[in-house]
C-alpha cells in the first residue's frame, strides 16, 4: 500500500492532512480516523463510501462485474473448482496442493455430526416456523457447546472453529428441514462428498438408501460456491461488528444468519419465487414493472439490483447457466423460469432498469435451480447461510488475526437539546 494524502479544508480548523491509500486493486482510500481527534465525524448512512476494514479475501469491481476470491475470478472457481477448496482458499489464502486437500476435506468430514443433545433445540421450536428462525436459534446454541474450549486469540481454536461451522452447517440446515416436514433427522455420511451429503440428510429417510443425482449434487456444489463470499456485504460486516467485542464465534455467526435474512440480502432468492407467483403469468409483467418504477409503491423487483454491481453481477451469469443445465438435465419445463427470462429480458431493456443500472443478481436464477431439485422456497436462504458461513468465519478470523478494534460507528444527532424532565402530571 502506498501512501499519498488528502488535505482538508474545514471552517474554523487548520488544513487536515488525511492519508490516502492505495489498494493493490480498486478506488483509493482516504483514512479519516484521526478526524475524531480533530472534533468532526464523516457522515456516510449505509456506509456507502466507507472501508470498514483491510482485507485480502475478496474483491470486487461492480463497473466492471468482477468477483475474486485471494484473486481467482468466481467463474473460474466456479467451473473448475469444487466447494471445499474454495472453502480453503478462502480461509487460508492459497488453493490446496492435492495432499492438503485430502487433509482439509478429511478434517472437515470428521466433524459433520452435531452434538445428540442439539436435536432437543430443535424440538422447542413450532413446526411451522421459518428455517432461518430455526437455524439462527440453533446456530447461536452452538456457542453454548464450544464456549470454554474456544479461545479467540489461539489460533488452533480459530482453525477448529471454522471446521466444526463448515462441517456442521450443513447437518444444520437439513436438521431444519426434517424438522418442518416431520421426518426423521438424517444423520451424515462421510463416504459422501459434501454436497451430496447435504442432499442425503435432506431428502434421505431411515428406510432407503438415497439415491444422489450427480448433475443436482455438482449443481449444489456450484450455488454452495456462488455463495461463499462477497467481501464486507450486511450479513460479514455483522459477523466482524459482534466479533470486535470479542463475542463467542458461533454467537457471531448466528448474528450474521440474522442480518441475511432479510428480502434485500440472502432473502432475495426467497423473495423472487415469491413474485414470481405473485406475478403469475406473462401477460402481467408489464403492470409489475410499471409498479417497481412507481415510487409511491413500495414494490421491488426482487433479485434484481445490487449495492455495489452497476453492471452484471457476475456469479448470475454462472447461476444463469447452471439453472439451464439443470432444467435439462432434469427434463423440467418450469413455466416460472420462462416467467423469469420474459421479466429479465423486459426489465434490462427499460429505461429505468437501464439508467439506475439494475440487472439481475445472483438470487434472480438460484431460487429456480433450487426449487427444480425440489428444495422448498423456505429453505433458500438456510442455504445460502450454509455456503456463506465460510466467508463469515474467514472474515471474522481475519479480523481477529491482525490488530483490530471494537467497531463503534458514531451518529448525526438530530434530536433535542438538553431540556428539563417534567413530572407526568404537569405534562399536556
Ligand atoms: N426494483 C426497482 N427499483 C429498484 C430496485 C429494484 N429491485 N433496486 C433498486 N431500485 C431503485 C431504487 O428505488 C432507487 O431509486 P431512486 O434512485 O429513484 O431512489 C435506485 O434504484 C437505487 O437503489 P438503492 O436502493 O438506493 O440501491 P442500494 O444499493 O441501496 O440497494 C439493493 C441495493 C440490493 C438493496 C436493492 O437493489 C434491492 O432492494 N434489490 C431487490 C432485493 C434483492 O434482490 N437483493 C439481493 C441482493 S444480491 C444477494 C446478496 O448479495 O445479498
Amino acid at each position: 500500500m502506498t501512501e499519498k494524502n488528502a488535505i482538508l479544508k474545514v471552517e474554523g480548523h487548520d488544513d487536515i492532512s488525511l492519508p490516502i491509500y492505495t489498494p493493490t486493486m480498486g478506488q483509493d482510500v482516504i483514512d479519516v480516523a484521526s478526524l475524531t481527534g480533530k472534533g468532526l465525524f464523516t457522515f456516510d448512512p449505509g456506509f456507502t463510501s466507507t472501508a470498514s476494514c483491510e482485507s485480502k479475501i475478496t474483491y470486487i469491481d461492480g463497473e466492471k462485474g468482477q468477483l475474486l476470491h485471494r484473486g481467482y475470478s468466481i467463474e473460474e472457481l466456479a467451473n473448475k473448482s469444487d466447494y471445499l477448496e474454495v472453502c480453503y482458499l478462502l480461509l487460508f489464502g492459497e488453493l490446496p496442493t492435492a495432499e492438503q486437500k485430502e487433509s482439509f476435506v478429511s478434517t472437515v468430514k470428521n466433524h459433520t455430526m452435531v452434538h445428540e443433545q442439539l436435536q432437543f433445540f430443535y424440538r422447542g421450536f413450532r413446526r411451522d416456523a421459518h428455517p432461518m428462525a430455526v437455524m439462527c436459534g440453533v446456530v447461536g446454541a452452538l456457542s453454548a457447546f464450544y464456549h470454554d474450549s474456544t479461545d479467540i486469540k489461539n489460533p488452533m481454536h480459530r482453525e477448529v472453529t471454522a471446521y466444526r461451522l463448515i462441517a456442521k452447517m450443513p447437518t444444520i440446515a437439513a436438521m431444519c428441514y426434517k424438522y418442518s416436514a416431520g421426518q426423521p433427522f438424517m444423520y451424515p455420511r462421510n463416504d459422501l462428498s459434501y454436497s451430496e451429503n447435504f442432499l442425503h440428510m435432506m431428502f434421505g429417510t431411515p428406510c432407503e438408501e438415497s439415491k444422489i443425482s450427480p448433475v443436482l449434487a455438482k449443481a449444489m456444489d456450484r450455488i454452495f460456491i456462488l455463495h461463499a463470499d462477497h467481501e464486507q456485504n450486511a450479513s460479514t460486516s455483522t459477523v466482524r461488528l459482534a466479533g470486535s467485542s470479542g463475542a463467542n464465534p458461533f454467537a457471531c455467526i448466528a448474528a450474521g444468519i440474522s442480518a441475511l435474512w432479510g428480502p434485500a440480502h440472502g432473502g432475495a432468492n426467497e423473495a423472487v419465487l415469491n413474485m414470481l407467483d405473485q406475478i403469475g403469468d406473462v401477460s402481467n409483467i408489464d403492470a409489475y414493472i410499471a409498479k417497481a418504477k412507481d415510487k409511491n409503491d413500495p414494490f421491488k423487483l426482487m433479485g434484481f439490483g445490487h449495492r455495489v454491481y452497476k453492471n452484471y453481477d457476475p456469479r448470475a451469469s454462472v447461476m444463469r447457466e447452471s439453472c439451464h443445465e439443470v432444467l435439462n438435465e432434469l427434463g423440467i419445463h418450469d413455466p416460472q423460469l420462462e416467467l423469469a427470462m420474459k421479466l429479465e429480458e423486459i426489465a434490462l431493456s427499460d429505461p429505468y432498469f437501464k439508467e439506475k443500472k439494475l440487472f439481475p443478481n445472483v438470487d434472480f436464477y438460484s431460487g429456480i435451480i433450487l426449487k427444480a431439485m425440489g428444495i422448498p422456497t423456505s429453505m433458500f436462504t438456510v442455504i445460502f447461510a450454509l455456503s456463506r458461513t465460510v466467508g463469515w468465519i474467514a472474515h471474522w478470523n481475519e479480523m481477529i488475526s491482525n490488530p483490530y478494534k471494537i467497531g463503534r460507528p458514531r451518529q448525526l444527532y438530530t434530536g433535542y437539546d438538553e431540556r428539563k424532565f417534567t413530572p407526568v402530571n404537569e405534562r399536556k
